[in-house]
């Protein structure tokens, strides 16, 4: 049994330690905003926050998270209305979607870290989280909107 907190919330997931943090999300808790891309650490689909700092849940151990505090999209803000979420809709930036909850919190460590980035700032951070449709532009762009308006 491992303990956390996921989205604020104190929860207890029975499983082994080494269980990946995606299965726990997803699986017994039932958050399925975080998505299982390549199950490899290749995609960024499955990003969530780990005290504040994006990881990768199919490559985080549930052992690992121990006592720590876990972030989900759900759990972005408690009425999707932080900046880049509503950037997200005034850019029109996903297509299929599937991989759109992993970029925002990509993001939203960004913007955390660092309010004001420029657009290298932006493409350096968001390197290694694929998007199969191809919209990084709009991405790039929904991240400026957010830094601007946010
Ligand atoms: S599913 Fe975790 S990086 Fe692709
Ligand atoms: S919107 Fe389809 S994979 Fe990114």
């Amino acid at each position: 049994m491992v303990a956390f907190k996921v989205n604020g919330k104190a929860v207890t997931v029975t499983a082994e330690p080494g269980t990946p943090l995606l299965w726990a999300i997803r699986e017994h808790l039932n958050l399925t905003g975080t998505k299982y891309g390549c199950g490899q650490g290749l995609c960024g689909a499955c990003t969530v926050h780990v005290n504040g700092m994006a990881v990768r849940a199919c490559q985080t151990q549930l052992g690992e998270v121990a006592g720590k505090s876990v972030t989900t999209i759900e759990g972005l803000s408690p009425d999707a209305s932080h900046a880049l979420q509503k950037a997200w809709i005034a850019e029109q930036v996903p297509q299929c979607g599937y991989c759109q909850s992993g970029q925002i919190m990509k993001a939203a460590e960004l913007l955390a870290n660092n309010p004001k980035p420029s657009r290298d700032d932006i493409v350096a951070h968001m390197d290694g989280n694929i998007c199969r449709c191809g919209t990084y532009t709009r991405i790039v762009a929904a991240i400026q909107r957010a830094s601007r308006e946010g």
